[in-house]
């Protein structure tokens, strides 16, 4: 049986340039979902799937991350005394145990592959898990929890797939298959971001991946891929060559490209749509929407 998964890599250092102005004082990450920033989301998904060390690697104007995952004192103590227990428990997500979080810094956004490498120390020689945040699944099931159920059987290294328009694969890595039945693909090639029309298959990686400590000494070789940038997929399909152990995993759940305002916009809508004390006023305000297009004018 693999070693278990204990740590997790959130890369948050990208500059998110698809959400500016917004984005030129606040972290994407921090962009809120209804009512949790997107990396509660990450992080949520992450405990379910048993993670217990999440290592935030960030990068300058990203304080505001931090913050959220601290102690609020005076916040805390204001409620307390107002007794809005309700409240209080509404913030227990963003406790973290003393310790559980390291953050580490990407001094130039190199690419995602450059990011993962700057927390080589902090994961050392032991799987782990790498979420982008603004990758958001919403699943009955944790994704990652579905992924490492896998992976204890697989081993090796496992990322995540799901299947795309043909015009859309040269937005994303794609895998080539050679086998594998259900939710298990195994993997004999990986191309980042394909030429249109050259990608070997509809597959494409999304951002969730369980990597051995080999993809970081890959990266130790800091060679740059697609769009001059130093790309994960890259390290990941040396191991194709070097070890035949990649998987895809056909995860099951609904996918958001929350890094694109249109993705962010549909996510919005579905989880708005979900939730407890909004499903109903929503749900009549979006029919209406669409019977009347002009009435919320
Ligand atoms: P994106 O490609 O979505 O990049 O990175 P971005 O820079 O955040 O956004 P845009 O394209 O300018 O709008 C995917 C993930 O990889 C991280 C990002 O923070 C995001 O979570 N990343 C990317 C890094 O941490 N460092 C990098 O050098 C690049």
């Amino acid at each position: 049986m693999p070693r278990k998964v204990r740590k997790a890599v959130f890369p948050v250092a990208g500059m998110g340039t698809r959400f500016l102005p917004a984005t030129k004082s606040i972290p994407k990450e921090i962009l809120t979902l209804v009512d949790r920033p997107l990396i509660q989301y990450a992080i949520d998904e992450a405990r379910a799937a048993g993670i217990t060390e999440f290592i935030f690697v960030t990068s300058r104007g990203k304080s505001a991350l931090e913050d959220y995952f601290d102690r609020a004192p005076e916040l805390e103590a204001s409620l307390r005394q107002k007794n809005k227990t309700a409240l209080l428990e509404r913030l227990e997500p963003t406790n973290m145990d003393s310790g559980a979080i390291a953050y580490v810094r990407q001094h130039e956004a190199l690419g995602l592959g450059h990011a993962v490498w700057c927390a080589r120390r902090l994961i050392g020689n032991e799987p782990f898990a790498v979420l982008l945040p603004d990758d958001v699944i919403q699943a009955d099931h944790s994704c990652l929890a579905q992924m490492v159920e896998a992976y204890e059987k697989t081993g090796g290294n496992m990322v995540a797939a799901m299947e795309v328009a043909p015009e859309r694969t040269s937005s994303y890595g794609v895998l080539d298959v050679s086998g594998g039945s259900g939710r298990v693909v195994d993997v004999k090639g990986m191309v980042e971001k394909p030429a249109p029309g050259t990608a070997p298959s509809n597959l494409a990686v999304i951002g969730r991946y369980i990597l051995t400590p080999q993809v970081l000494r890959n990266l130790n070789r800091m060679t740059l891929g697609a769009g001059g940038e130093i790309q994960l997929t890259d390290a990941i399909a040396q191991e194709i060559e070097a070890n035949n152990d990649v998987h895809g995993f056909r995860f099951s759940g609904q996918r958001y490209d929350c890094g694109s305002k249109a993705g962010f916009l549909q996510a919005t809508v579905a989880f708005g749509l979900q939730h407890d004390e909004l499903r109903d006023e929503f749900q009549i305000y979006l029919n209406d929407l669409v019977a009347q297009p002009h009435a919320a004018e």
